[in-house]
């Protein structure tokens, strides 16, 4: 079996020859070839050019044996063209200068035509495509309206207690902005998707802040209404938060082939809640990566004995790779799993 089979076929909860694997955040910092070139342009500059974002998502392709490539760009693009003032602050990360607190902030925010907004996303995913077609799929992505809104609301800060007194104190001007955010959303994943992207993930990766009942009233009926929207177009998706173990069944509920689950479940255990007819990705915890030598085997073992081999695992981090983590520790845990099958044989 092929790179190019492994990682589609756990999506349509099909038999592997192994798990396939690939990390949240591949494309970034913790790879020498991305901070050698980082030093000569701003984010924004490699984010929004074309020929830069396709070199920088091919690097960890090149280097390790992963099962699927993610296009290079962030999360919060979208909301620039909703009228939002981006600005990726080289210390601090990303920084909003007009945060939408009020219902005429929530009335002002454009619909971004994904064409005329995102075109660099979208000629970033052909060429990429025409670079690795038939070798490894390619993932396309966006946040989910709760993590969209919060960055939008919060500014800078991220306590979550702006996002929740909206919510609260005027759910009216609340569902209207989840809503823009999740129109936005699904044109943009699905424009991904025409584009040449194969698979597509949702982060919701700051929803874990809410409460199960917070979240069906607030989070879920938006949710639900991309994931629809992308089953009627036929594209696999995933669907990941961070700090979820409760809310599982609910997101499962509002959509997604696969649910992604952090370190702080058993892969198990989540599993369970979720369901048997979705899969699931996870669940390493980050750090283990940067942990002494003897640990990051039994981790991953235990992982995968945790998932039985059932078809619908795809091997992640709970999170995103974090900027110190060694090349080695990666090139490491890829081989781990892909070749755990032929272990428990030989055991
Ligand atoms: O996964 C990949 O390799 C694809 C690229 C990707 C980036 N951001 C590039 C990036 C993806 C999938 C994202 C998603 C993203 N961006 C999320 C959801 C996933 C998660 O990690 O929770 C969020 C919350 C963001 C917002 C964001 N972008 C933050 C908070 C930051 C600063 C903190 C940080 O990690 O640096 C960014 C900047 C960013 N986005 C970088 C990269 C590679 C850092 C780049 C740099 O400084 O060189």
């Amino acid at each position: 079996m092929s790179r190019s089979d492994r990682f589609l076929k756990a999506c349509r909860m099909e038999e592997t020859d192994c798990t396939p694997v690939w990390l949240m955040r591949q494309a970034g910092r913790f790879m020498a070839v991305y901070r050698q070139l980082r030093e000569r342009y701003t984010l924004l500059e490699m984010f929004k050019t074309p020929e830069i974002a396709a070199a920088v998502t091919l690097q960890p392709i090149t280097a390790f044996e992963l099962d699927a490539a993610i296009i290079f760009a962030d999360i919060l693009l979208p909301l620039e063209g909703m009228g939002i003032r981006l600005e990726f602050a080289e210390k601090d990360g990303p920084r909003i200068h007009n945060p939408v607190r009020t219902d005429a902030d929530v009335a002002a925010l454009r619909m971004c035509d994904p064409e005329e907004c995102l075109g660099y996303v979208l000629q970033a995913i052909r060429l990429v495509r025409s670079e690795i077609d038939g070798k490894i799929p390619l993932i396309g992505f966006a946040g989910a309206p709760f993590t969209l809104a919060s960055y939008a609301i919060e500014g800078a800060a991220r306590n979550f207690i702006r996002t929740k007194e909206m919510m609260y104190e005027n759910p009216g001007t609340w569902h209207q902005l989840m809503d823009k955010l999740a129109r936005t959303v699904t044109a943009f994943l699905l424009a991904q998707a025409r584009a040449g992207a194969q698979v597509l993930q949702l982060f919701d990766s700051w929803v874990g802040c809410l409460g199960p009942a917070d979240y069906g009233e607030f989070v879920l009926p938006h949710c639900r209404k991309i994931f629809l929207a992308l089953k009627d177009a036929g594209i696999p998706s995933i669907h990941f938060g961070t700090a979820t173990a409760d809310l599982l069944p609910l997101m499962r509920e509002a959509g997604g082939d696969i649910i992604g689950v952090d370190w702080r479940t058993h892969l198990d255990d989540a599993w369970r809640r979720i369901g048997p007819d979705r899969g699931v990705q996870g669940n390493l915890d980050p750090v283990t990566l940067m942990a002494p030598e003897s640990l990051l085997p039994r981790r991953v073992r235990e992982i995968l004995d945790r998932a039985g081999r059932r078809p619908g695992h795809v091997f992640n981090l709970g999170h995103g790779v974090l900027p110190p983590t060694p090349e080695d520790s990666v090139r490491i845990l890829i081989d781990l799993v892909h070749e755990f099958p032929s272990r428990v044989i030989s055991d």
